[in-house]
């Protein structure tokens, strides 16, 4: 099995987002450990539980700046969400139901889908992110720094004039 730990090969330097990655990482390794330990299923339960809380979060979370970003790859981004929230919950009913293989299967489907999505769609999410907040901190510097007496007024016909010494008003 690939490694359960979070890399910054994993990073998509947005910086909430790579924290709840990380967290995604911790949980999925909780869930590790009391499955390999054959822990109770009250203990299963509990990490499952804090897993698939950090997971469901976490995808709400990016559907939400991508909605707001209007990101153009939204639909093939969810899809890809939609595809291993309906996975794990297969798992987790297979947990519920104690069924011993579901607990290692949903370590293994996740770890190995969380680390194609993180390097591509959510990378790629990520660098749109933080084009946009680039642009819009440019704009709003651009906004705030610049005097008002520093537009340049143009003519209907293009030519660019002064107001205040421009005969006949403007
Ligand atoms: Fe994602
Ligand atoms: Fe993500």
């Amino acid at each position: 099995m690939r490694s359960l730990k979070w890399r910054t090969s994993h990073a998509v330097f947005v910086t909430e987002l790579d924290d709840e990655h990380k967290e995604i990482f911790e949980a999925l390794s909780g869930v590790q450990q009391v499955v390999v330990s054959r822990g109770p299923l009250v203990e299963t339960r509990k990490a499952t539980q804090r897993l698939t809380s950090c997971v469901v979060g976490h995808f709400a979370h990016e559907e939400r700046l991508m909605r707001a970003a209007r990101y153009g790859s939204m639909r093939w981004h969810k899809q890809q969400h939609d595809a291993a929230r309906r996975r794990v919950g297969q798992f987790v009913l297979g947990i519920e139901h104690e069924d011993s293989k579901a607990g290692l299967d949903l370590v293994e489907y996740l770890t190995s889908w969380l680390h194609n999505h993180t390097r591509l769609s959510d990378r790629m999410l990520g660098a749109f992110l933080r084009n946009q907040r680039r642009l819009m901190c440019k704009l709003t510097l651009q906004a705030g720094t610049k005097p008002i007496d520093a537009c340049t007024w143009v003519r209907a016909n293009g030519d660019t004039f002064d107001p205040q010494t421009a005969e006949g008003g403007f």
